[in-house]
């Protein structure tokens, strides 16, 4: 939609250059530059001063909502900045606004991308009702360490993944919602060393371009409007005044025509990095990188003047700069209706957008564990004790995440109500046990309460505030207490189902003998308790697939699927000592990436290849049968999985290439078969060449990326 081969951006850019030619460098400035307006600086009484604030130096706003303060601003704006150009207000709508939708992994999980763009659409089309125009989402950042909090923002481990959601929520909020989009955060900001947030890195550019740059590609295939530079540095260089970064690879490789906006404050620390001496080093390092927006403040305003008249920056660049962002402001319409209006934008928390958000959520739960007790049939559950217990049980605003909007907590349907509905016929014992509020916990008399129902229902995991940005844990244990509680409750003798709300894998490996079923739901929003019983009664088999490897314990962290085999892979051969392994945990995650359950069984029978080569601009295709091998109806996501065995660099243990998701009735099967050409074999090789390399290549379709399955093999001429 963004780019120049969209004839409407086209004449976008073409109007935005003309305005260009007739604006001062002063005015062009103020473009540059995004304010955000403090609540508690907003006075109606002092709006000359607020109207100074605005008036003649931003272009955007952050965090700024609501049609009639939007609509002062924009007076103000029309009436102060030089050119009389509109402003447009940008915000954090990550996975909705008033309707809170399953966080971005969860929804990852389900492996659909239309339930990504969906609700982006929904959450875009919300934000609208209060004039925002652009969004800082969708996140697409790698996520392989459990123990940095924003994994909740992104798309799970895998580029293949990430990148297909990617690309529908960029479609959700720019063609559904008709929003801005903004990428983020450019670049490699989650290879974060030791999983601390706003930590560096040092990553080779054959990383770079093979595993973390692909869902950014993919986002700008797809039309992204903007691109935010992120806090970390990468060798050395900050990313938000890195000229290789913004200009040579996003630009020149990746082919974005948008504008990058700087994710908060992060130019002017280029000073804390070390890497500029003051201020006005920062601005020109941020901007001669390529950051066109400043997030956030008047350092632009202070220092770009001074800049071009010094010949450090060219009034070209500037120039340029402008023009993208006047281009997205023509797109958007603002700039030939300025006023906002919530007029024919819907409502918020329809019914239809609840219905989405359930369906996402009940979708996205991954069953790590079941022995056969799940589902609990209402039916067969009339007459019988039901415990439910744990602080997630009837708590609103944690299941709602990160990012979650303020404006609809209430709204949140609760476990504790909706299990009370699913299950009329049965009792519903209730007791907290234990809350994250800990004055209100009541552990022992909860255990008293619950020893004679006929199972228990247990709500743990970490409050929303746990995960997301700034949230870097060492420890991935659910809280102290939770675990002491779990340990009284698998005591009484009672069958305790698991369920777990979290941003984030939390270390299940002490719960999987003793718990009857594990059921991961994520941060769910506000769907939340209507999503746990469609599955806990069956109306829905659970399918998701969890995009992010569970690790058995904290000190693992970083464990991702598409890691390198080493010198010494552990092949499995008792007793051998010198392998890549912990003496006191196992190598591999607990729970692998892929990796998710259902209510029935899947059997993967008859793999086949087309044939054992491909010949140069040829093809192989590789297939199997799965089969339904139990007694409900369920969807499966069957994996294809690929190693490149020989590499002039090596190369991941395998790669996901495709997966195919659909839904089988007991003893249904469905033939499986994906199609590799040369391109789904390319990589970023070690001259930094993208082709696909001669030799053995080694294929599975797989339940997920652990399992043991029939290898096919093929060699690529
Ligand atoms: C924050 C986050 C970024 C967000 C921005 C604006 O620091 O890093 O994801 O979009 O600031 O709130």
């Amino acid at each position: 939609m963004y780019t120049l081969d969209n004839p409407k951006y086209k004449e976008a850019r073409r109007r935005a250059a003309d305005l260009v030619k007739k604006m001062s460098l002063k005015s062009k400035i103020v473009q540059l530059t995004m304010f955000m307006v403090d609540e508690n600086t907003y006075n109606p009484e002092h709006v000359e001063e607020d109207g100074e604030m605005l008036a003649g130096r931003c272009g955007t706003l952050l965090a700024a909502t609501g049609i009639d303060r939007l609509n002062k601003y924009q007076k103000t704006s029309l009436e102060c900045t030089p050119d009389s150009i509109p402003l447009i207000s940008g915000c954090d709508v990550i996975h909705g606004y008033a309707t809170t939708m399953p966080i971005p992994l969860a929804l990852s999980c389900t492996l659909e991308p239309k339930i990504v763009r969906d609700c982006s659409a929904v959450a875009g089309k919300e934000a609208t009702v209060e004039g925002v125009s652009w969004t800082f989402a969708p996140m697409v950042d790698i996520a392989r360490d459990a123990r940095w909090g924003r994994v909740a923002e992104s798309f799970g481990e895998d580029k293949y993944v990430a990148s297909k959601m990617a690309e529908a929520s960029v479609r959700g909020f720019q063609e559904d919602a008709g929003i801005l989009s903004c990428l983020k955060h450019y670049v490699a900001y989650s290879a974060c060393e030791g999983g601390r947030d706003y930590n560096g890195c040092e990553m080779s550019d054959q990383t770079l371009f093979n595993t973390f740059l692909p869902p950014f590609k993919a986002g700008i295939d797809a039309g992204a409007a903007t691109v935010m530079s992120s806090f970390n540095e990468i060798n050395g260089v900050p990313c938000s005044g890195s000229r290789k970064m913004l200009t040579d690879i996003l630009r020149g490789v990746l082919g974005f025509d948008g504008f990058v906006v700087s994710d908060y404050d992060s130019v002017n620390e280029l000073q804390n990095h070390g890497y500029a001496k003051d201020e006005k080093d920062a601005v020109l390092k941020g901007y001669g990188a390529g950051v066109d927006v400043l997030m956030l403040g008047n350092l632009y305003n202070r220092h770009l003047p001074a800049l071009v008249a010094e010949g450090k920056i060219s009034e070209e660049q500037i120039d340029a700069s402008v023009e993208r962002i006047l281009a997205a402001k023509y797109m958007l319409g603002v700039m030939d209706e300025p006023f906002f209006t919530s007029e024919g934008k819907g409502g918020w928390l329809t019914e239809e957008y609840r219905e989405i958000a359930r369906n996402a959520a009940k979708r996205s739960f991954v069953l790590l564990e079941n022995d056969g007790i799940l589902p609990l049939i209402p039916s067969e559950w009339a007459g019988k004790k039901i415990g439910l217990t744990g602080p997630v049980s009837n708590e609103g605003d944690s299941v709602l995440g990160c990012w979650a909007s303020a404006k609809n907590p209430a709204k949140t349907v609760l476990i504790k109500d909706a299990m009370e509905k699913a299950y009329p016929d049965s009792e519903i014992v209730f007791t907290n046990g234990v809350c994250f509020k800990r004055e209100h916990s009541n552990p022992e008399e909860s255990l008293e309460i619950l020893k004679d129902c006929d199972v228990i229902v247990a709500c743990m995991g970490e409050h929303a505030r746990e995960s997301g940005e700034a949230t870097s844990k060492t420890c991935l244990d659910l809280p102290r207490d939770q675990i002491e509680y779990l340990k009284g409750l698998f005591s009484l003798g009672v069958p305790v189902v698991l369920l777990v709300s979290a941003g984030r894998p939390l270390i299940m490996t002490d719960f999987v003998n003793r718990a009857a079923a594990i059921l991961y739901i994520w941060d769910p929003g506000t769907e939340c308790g209507n999503a746990v019983c469609d599955v806990l009664t069956g109306d829905y088999n659970p399918a998701g697939k969890t995009t992010i490897s569970f690790p058995h314990r904290s000190g693992q962290c970083p464990v991702y699927y598409d890691h390198k085999m080493t010198g010494r892979p552990t092949i499995g051969i008792p007793n051998r000592t010198f392998e890549s392994k912990y003496i006191d945990c196992p190598v591999g995650p607990l729970y692998p990436f892929g990796y998710g359950k259902s209510y029935t069984t899947f059997e993967y029978t008859d793999a086949e290849i087309s044939s054992d080569t491909m010949e140069r601009g040829g093809s192989v295709t590789v297939s199997c049968t799965v089969t339904n091998t139990g007694k409900y109806a369920g969807e499966e996501a069957a994996q294809l999985y690929v190693r490149d065995v020989v590499g002039s660099i090596t190369r991941p243990v395998c790669e996901l290439k495709g997966y195919d998701k659909f839904c089988l009735e007991p003893g249904e099967s469905h033939r499986v078969s994906f199609t590799l050409t040369e391109d789904d074999l390319a990589f970023w090789n070690a001259d930094m060449e993208y082709v696909a390399e001669s030799g053995d290549f080694i294929c599975r379709i797989a339940p997920d990326s652990g399992a043991e399955v029939k290898k096919l093999k093929f060699t690529l001429e």
